[in-house]
């Protein structure tokens, strides 16, 4: 799905006074392109992945997704974006702790209303795609921090997702661990096709993306 991004500018009150997060980003990106987004601490980065996910809203401006504008979404129709086309990965996994990978991978699966035998089903061929069909009865305490991240990308692709959105997913990881995470994105992209949106603070992850926004002050200062 290509999205289409008009002059997007994210404004927060900060007590008297307002600040843009984002000043006017403009940019396209291509169906099943891999887009690496740096830029410094504060510069944006995260405030923009989740106004291209649908987690959060622009102030202004438009995004348009396969032409559809989501910016003027309802509630219903965004919910629906962000539930079944996108797909998130977070730096500190976001799983639930009390859950089994098996339960983590299958709770989004919950909420599109599919019957239990279905999405165990379909959880396990996650688990199984990211290389731990051996530890889906593990929780996350029982499990390394590669490991979690792997159950959490699963986790992503339970709802086939055409686009995923990982923030920093390799930050709490150290370089080995890293370079297996980012494989695995992308041999997801490629196997399906996915967009893949990637942002990072790491040289390595950049120079593999088929293009790098770089972002400073909610700007876009270059891109390659
Ligand atoms: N809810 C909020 N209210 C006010 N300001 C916010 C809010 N969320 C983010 N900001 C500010 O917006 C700016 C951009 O934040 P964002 O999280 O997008 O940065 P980032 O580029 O992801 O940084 P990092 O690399 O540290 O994760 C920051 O200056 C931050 O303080
Ligand atoms: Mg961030």
């Amino acid at each position: 799905m290509p999205i289409e991004l008009q002059s997007i500018i994210k404004t927060y009150r900060m007590g008297s006074e307002n600040f843009n997060a984002l000043d006017g980003i403009t940019a396209t990106i291509k169906d099943g392109e891999f887009i690496a987004i740096m830029g410094p601490s504060g510069s944006g980065k995260s405030t923009l992945a989740n106004i291209i996910g649908g987690l959060d809203t622009p102030s202004s401006g438009k995004i348009f997704v396969n032409k559809e504008d989501i910016s003027r979404a309802w509630d219903r129709a965004l919910s629906h974006y962000r539930n079944k086309k996108v797909g998130f990965v977070f730096q500190t996994f976001n799983l639930q702790p009390h859950y089994t990978a098996l339960e983590n991978v299958m709770l989004p699966l919950i909420f599109s209303k599919v019957r239990l035998r279905a999405r165990k089903k379909k959880a396990v061929a996650c688990l199984e795609a990211v290389g731990l069909g051996d530890r889906m009865k593990h929780k996350p305490g029982e499990l390394s921090g590669g490991q979690r991240q792997r159950v959490s990308i699963a986790r992503s692709l339970a709802n086939n997702p055409e686009i995923i959105i990982a923030d920093e997913p390799t930050g709490n990881l150290d370089s080995k661990r890293s370079t297996e995470i980012i494989a695995l994105l992308k041999k997801l992209r490629e196997e399906k096709n996915i967009t893949l949106i990637i942002i990072t603070h790491d040289m390595n992850i950049a120079h593999q993306a088929d293009r790098v926004i770089y972002i400073q002050d909610g700007k876009i200062k270059k891109a390659r």
